[in-house]
């Protein structure tokens, strides 16, 4: 149904010929935007307020807003069809290994297939991100005024304690909310990582950066489905005359009258037709691999990227791609009793899988299905003392008191595949504030192709120490006295792996992107405090790309809130002009 709607304003809208060499032509806009993600949603919702802007937003992906496994906060792992299923380079740091760093493909971006997770972590990364940019309205000051405008939070009655700062949200379109169903590791694991890491219960949406906390998620109450960019900004632009959400509508090029640009080439996806659309402001929201990968194919880049793939030099900019950065983890798996509900038994058990169903369903979103699969977390700094002799740890011992270095976290889902036929918990260290940064680049002039992600897992040795450290953590985490009716087995990487160098085989061997890439097309090096390219005419960029550094925690809240921010910093800029 949906599809069909954007199909046929796309038929009313524009005309196609079907040769894919020249596009048709056809009118201007004010915006376009580029990727409908949470970026790109936020942007064309606060820009097209105003009845006399027009806003086009493109999407490659397709609108999958009836799909349960979008819907369904449990069923969030079986959507890689809805991704650009991207594999970083061969990593020598973990021996030539290549984790996947798959990226959201469809209405909603990310959004609509993350794992739900909403956190904003550490109050002095945003002070930084001021600091970088020259935009004080990203500190965390300021930008609590976007974090609140683009969430409220409705209180999930359930039978457990959880401290929630809901002074911190306000009336925006995203719902936030708790978990009604617990797995049954959430209690113990939380106060395993209390007892170990002798850390308070805290709220990681109001400016903490470290504690432990039972997490937070963007479902809706009221039947527990998952709230995000579709089917809230985007819900509310779906009728402004204004705008216009084309799917299925692949940006191939910016075009540029000299280092103005000037619009957009698209590529419909179902006919293969080529549709170059002329706009006042080209605002870039594909997301931190699409957007700097469409730039240089544009001829927006390094030099020497382009010129070896004989692409046309619109400016040379060498820091476009650089500055890649991830959450990393490595994980560790272990079998659970019956009591804890998994993936395995919501997924392969018949009775199980009716049952859930059945209270999902008919008990609006009750159970499991309704619930993201565990996901409690902490956050810690470790002692100085990891750094051994010869290792500068002083990136991380000057980070700012209220910066973790680790995150672990759990999930019910089990990530080494094929999983063995029994019930499975698994429990990850990621990196979350890492010394050592990767870069993106090109090795095709074809938008069809992938961008290469060298994303240097891991890599200076003060992460290193740091990684390994956490590791062994994360195993007396196991161990302690709260996790003991619950945990029966090591079944990954196994109890007879015991020595650094078999943990750091381990690490490597099961190390893996969080999915939260960002920092290619950064504040401060790349994009100037008003969102334009330096250098550039005509062209902003809204999306992860820009976060110059990591957030602490997962970064979703961040990207809402950044993009609302560019939202009301271009409304400022442009009003006079439009
Ligand atoms: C599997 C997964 C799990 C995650 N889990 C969590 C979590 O639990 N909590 C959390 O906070 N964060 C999570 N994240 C991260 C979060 O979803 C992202 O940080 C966020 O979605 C980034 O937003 P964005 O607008 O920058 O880009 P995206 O969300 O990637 O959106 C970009 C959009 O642009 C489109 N696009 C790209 N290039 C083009 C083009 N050339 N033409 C047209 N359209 C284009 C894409 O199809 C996509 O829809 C997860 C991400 C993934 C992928
Ligand atoms: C839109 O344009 C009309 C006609 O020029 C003008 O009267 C009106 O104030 C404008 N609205 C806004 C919100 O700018
Ligand atoms: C909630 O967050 C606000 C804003 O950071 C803070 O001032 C307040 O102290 C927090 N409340 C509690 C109970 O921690
Ligand atoms: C859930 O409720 C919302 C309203 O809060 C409604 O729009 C939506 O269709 C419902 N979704 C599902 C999957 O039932
Ligand atoms: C569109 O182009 C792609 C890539 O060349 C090709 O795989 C696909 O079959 C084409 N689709 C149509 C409808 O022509
Ligand atoms: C499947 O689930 C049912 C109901 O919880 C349970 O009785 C049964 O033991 C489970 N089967 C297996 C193989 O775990
Ligand atoms: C929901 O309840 C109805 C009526 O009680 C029942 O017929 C149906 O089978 C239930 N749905 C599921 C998925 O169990
Ligand atoms: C240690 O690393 C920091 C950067 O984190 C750097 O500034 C400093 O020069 C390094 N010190 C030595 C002795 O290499
Ligand atoms: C998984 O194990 C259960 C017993 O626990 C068995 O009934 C089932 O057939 C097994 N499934 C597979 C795919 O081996
Ligand atoms: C580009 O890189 C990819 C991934 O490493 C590789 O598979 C492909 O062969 C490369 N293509 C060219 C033309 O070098
Ligand atoms: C640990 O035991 C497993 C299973 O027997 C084996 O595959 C693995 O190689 C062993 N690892 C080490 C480091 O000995």
């Amino acid at each position: 149904m949906t599809c069909l709607f954007s199909l046929r304003r796309q038929l009313i809208g524009f005309v196609f010929i079907l040769a894919t060499w020249v596009p048709t032509t056809v009118g201007k806009v004010d915006y376009v935007i580029v990727g409908g993600g949470p970026s790109g949603y936020v942007t064309a919702e606060l820009l097209s307020r105003n009845p006399n802007v027009t806003v086009t937003l493109l999407e490659a992906g397709a609108d999958n807003d009836d799909s349960v496994n979008v819907n369904t906060p449990a069923y969030s792992p079986l959507n890689p069809d809805k991704a650009f299923f991207y594999y970083s380079e061969p990593d020598p740091n973990l021996g030539g290994l290549s984790p996947n760093v798959a990226q959201g493909k469809g209405l909603g971006g990310g959004t609509a297939i993350n794992a739900l997770g909403y956190c904003r972590g550490a109050a002095s990364v945003f002070d930084q991100w001021a600091t970088i940019s020259g935009n004080p309205g990203l500190s965390w000051n300021s930008l609590l005024e976007d974090f609140e405008a683009t969430t409220h939070y409705t209180h999930q009655p359930a039978d457990y304690e959880q401290f929630v700062n809901e002074s911190v949200f306000g009336d925006g379109p995203l719902e936030v909310t708790r978990s009604s169903f617990l797995t049954g590791l959430e209690i113990p694991f939380t106060a395993a990582l209390k007892s170990i890491l002798g850390l308070p219960d805290v709220s990681m949406v109001d400016g903490t950066g470290i504690g432990v906390d039972l997490s937070l998620g963007t479902i809706r109450s009221s039947n527990r489905s998952r709230s995000y960019a579709r089917n809230t900004f985007g819900q509310l632009v779906e009728n402004r005359p204004n705008v216009q959400v084309l799917t299925n509508s692949w940006v191939s090029r910016i075009n540029f009258d000299g280092t103005t640009a000037t619009g957009v080439d698209y590529v419909n996806t179902l006919s293969n037709a080529s549709v170059a659309l002329e706009a006042a402001e080209v605002i870039l929201a594909g997301g931190a691999l699409n957007s700097p990968k469409l730039l240089m194919q544009s001829g927006v880049g390094p030099s020497s990227v382009l010129s070896s793939l004989d692409i046309d030099i619109v400016a040379d900019i060498p820091e476009i791609g650089q500055n890649l950065w991830d959450h990393h983890y490595s994980y560790i798996e272990f079998q659970v009793p019956d009591d804890i509900y998994t993936w395995w038994q919501i997924t392969t058990n018949m009775t199980e899988i009716a049952i859930s169903v059945a209270q999902y369903t008919n008990q609006s979103g009750a159970g499991p299905l309704g619930s993201n699969n565990g996901e409690a977390f902490a956050a810690t700094r470790l002692p100085d003392s990891v750094f051994g002799l010869g290792v500068n740890g002083s990136h991380f011992t000057s980070l700012p008191a209220d910066r973790p270095y680790v995150l672990y976290e759990f999930s019910t889902v089990p990530f080494r595949q094929p999983a063995p036929n029994i019930s499975i918990a698994a429990v990850w260290v990621a990196l979350v504030q890492p010394e050592a940064s990767g870069y993106l680049t090109i090795n095709s002039s074809s938008y069809l192709d992938p961008p290469l992600a060298h994303s240097n897992y891991y890599g200076s040795a003060a992460d290193r120490a740091v990684m390994l450290a956490g590791y062994k953590q994360l195993r007396q985490v196991l161990a302690s006295e709260p996790m003991r009716p619950h945990y029966m087995q090591e079944v990954w990487p196994g109890s007879n792996v015991t020595t650094d160098d078999q943990l750091w085989t381990a690490i490597q061997q099961s190390a893996s992107s969080f999915h939260h890439p960002m920092g290619t097309l950064a504040l401060g090096s790349v994009v100037g405090p008003d969102w334009r390219i330096k250098g550039l005419d005509g062209i902003r960029v809204v999306d992860s790309s820009t976060l110059p550094y990591l957030p602490t925690c997962h970064p979703q809240a961040s990207v809402y809130a950044v993009a609302h921010r560019a939202a009301r910093d271009i409304i400022r800029d442009d009003t006079v002009e439009l």
